[in-house]
C-alpha cells in the first residue's frame, strides 16, 4: 500500500520506528503527547531503544544542530508557538513534520501559507449547502487545521507563514494569547478552547519574503529558531546519498549509489554557498539558493537519467547539465559564476585530487 504514494506522511513512513519508541518509552511526557521529549529526540536525531528483544537502532533524520532540535521540542511542550526560519531547503518543513508526527502522530494538519490565504482558511469556513439547509450549526462548520488542532490537542503546522498577508497572519494572535477561538455564529456553543497538547509550528523562508513581514505582536507569541544550512561537507554528502537512496527506492530505481558523484555535488554546493573553496580560493556566490535540497534533486535527476537512458552508472556530463539547470534558473549572471567555479576550483581539484574531479572538470564545456 505504502509504496503507491509519492510521499507518505512521516507517521506512516516511520510507523514501525514510532511504535517501537512508543512501546518502550518511559520518559516524562507532556499531556496528550504520544512520546516523551526524550523519545522525540531519539526519533529525529537517531539513537538506540532498549526493547525486551534487545536494542533497536533508530536512524538519524535531521543533521546539524542537535541543541536546536531539543529547544524546539521544549518550546512545543510549552504554550508558545515554534517558528522555524531560515534559507530555503534547510529542512524546516521536514523538521516540523518530524516533530508533529512524533509528538501528536499527525503531520498533515497543515495550513499552507500563500498570498491567497484567507482568514477562513486559518479559522473556519462553512459548508454552504448545509448552512442554507440547517442554519449555522456544528455540522455545517468546516474547521481549519488550527481549529482541529485546538479541539484534538495536537499541533497545527503553518507552512510559509510570511507568504500570507500580515493582517491575515494576525488572526493567530488571539488564539495564541487566549487559547480560545470564538465562532460567534454558533452562539453559546461557539467557544472552542484549546486542549492540552495543542501548539503551532510555523515555517518561514528568509529568501522569498522576509520574516519582517510578520507583525511584532505575532512574533512575540513564537519562539524563533533559525535553521542553518548544513555546514559540514561530509554531512551534506551523507544527506544527499541517504535522501537520493530513499527517493530511488520509492521510484523503483535500482542504481548503485555513487559516493564520488555525491561528493562532487556536496563540495560544489558547499563551496558555492560559502563563496570559498577548501583550498582557500575565493569564488563568486551565485544568486540562486544553493540548498542541500537542490543538491539532492540534482543527484536524483542524474541517477534517474542513468537508470532510464544509460547503463545505471551516473554520467558526470548529465550531472553538470542538471547542475546548470538548478543553479542558473534565477539569474543569467549565475552561469558566468558557475563557469568561473569550474575554471578555477574544479580545475584545481582535478589536478590535485584527480579521480572523478578530472572527469568533472572536462564537463565544463557543457556550461553554456
Ligand atoms: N539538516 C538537514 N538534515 C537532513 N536533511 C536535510 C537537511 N537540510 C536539508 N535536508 C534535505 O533537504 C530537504 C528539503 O527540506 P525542506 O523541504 O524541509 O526544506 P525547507 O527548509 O522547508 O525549504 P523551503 O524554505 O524551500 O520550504 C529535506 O527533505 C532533506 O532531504
Ligand atoms: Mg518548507
Amino acid at each position: 500500500m505504502e509504496q503507491n504514494y509519492i510521499k507518505p506522511p512521516v507517521e506512516i513512513r516511520y510507523a514501525d520506528e514510532l511504535k517501537t519508541l512508543r512501546d518502550n518509552d518511559n520518559g516524562k511526557k507532556p499531556e496528550n503527547w504520544l512520546l516523551s521529549p526524550k523519545a522525540v529526540r531519539t526519533f529525529i536525531l537517531g539513537g538506540e531503544v532498549d526493547t525486551p528483544e534487545g536494542k533497536v537502532k533508530i536512524p538519524r533524520k535531521f543533521y546539524g544542530n542537535d541543541a536546536l532540535v531539543e529547544r524546539c521540542i521544549i518550546t512545543l511542550a510549552g504554550s508558545r508557538g515554534l517558528m522555524l526560519v531560515g534559507e530555503p531547503g534547510t529542512a524546516k518543513t521536514m523538521l516540523s513534520e518530524l516533530l508533529s508526527a512524533a509528538c501528536c502522530g499527525v503531520s498533515t494538519n497543515t495550513v499552507q501559507g500563500t498570498a491567497g490565504t484567507t482568514e477562513d482558511m486559518i479559522k473556519y469556513s462553512w459548508n454552504y449547502a448545509l448552512l442554507l439547509a440547517k442554519g449555522p450549526c456544528r455540522e455545517a462548520l468546516v474547521p481549519s487545521p488550527l481549529l482541529v488542532g485546538m479541539e484534538k490537542g495536537i499541533f497545527a503546522r503553518f507552512e510559509e507563514i510570511t507568504r500570507t498577508p500580515a493582517e491575515i497572519q494576525d488572526s493567530l494572535i488571539s488564539v495564541m494569547s487566549d487559547q480560545i477561538l470564538n465562532i460567534p455564529e454558533l452562539g453559546d456553543e461557539g467557544l472552542v478552547q484549546a486542549k492540552r497538547g495543542f501548539n503551532i509550528i510555523g515555517t518561514a523562508n528568509t529568501r522569498d519574503k522576509g520574516v519582517n513581514e510578520m507583525s511584532g505582536a505575532l512574533k512575540r507569541r513564537f519562539n524563533f529558531e533559525t535553521v542553518e544550512p548544513v555546514s559540514d561537507v561530509s554531512l551534506e554528502k551523507e544527506i544527499i546519498i541517504r535522501e537520493a537512496e530513499n527517493m530511488a527506492k520509492a521510484g523503483h530505481i535500482d542504481c548503485p549509489v555513487d559516493t564520488d558523484v555525491a561528493e562532487l555535488l556536496a563540495v560544489t554546493y558547499h563551496e558555492l554557498r560559502e563563496g570559498k573553496t577548501s583550498e582557500g580560493t575565493v569564488v563568486e556566490k551565485p544568486a540562486a539558493v544553493m540548498s542541500t535540497a537542490e543538491a539532492v534533486s540534482v543527484y536524483y535527476q542524474t541517477i534517474s537519467h542513468a537508470w532510464y537512458y544509460g547503463d545505471g552508472t551516473a554520467d558526470l556530463g548529465i550531472l553538470t547539465e542538471n547542475l546548470l539547470g538548478a543553479v542558473c534558473k534565477e539569474n543569467k549572471d549565475d552561469l558566468e559564476k558557475l563557469k568561473a567555479y569550474f575554471r578555477t576550483a574544479v580545475k584545481e581539484k582535478a589536478k590535485k585530487v584527480g579521480g572523478a574531479w578530472k572527469e568533472y572538470s572536462k564537463t565544463a564545456s557543457l556550461l553554456r
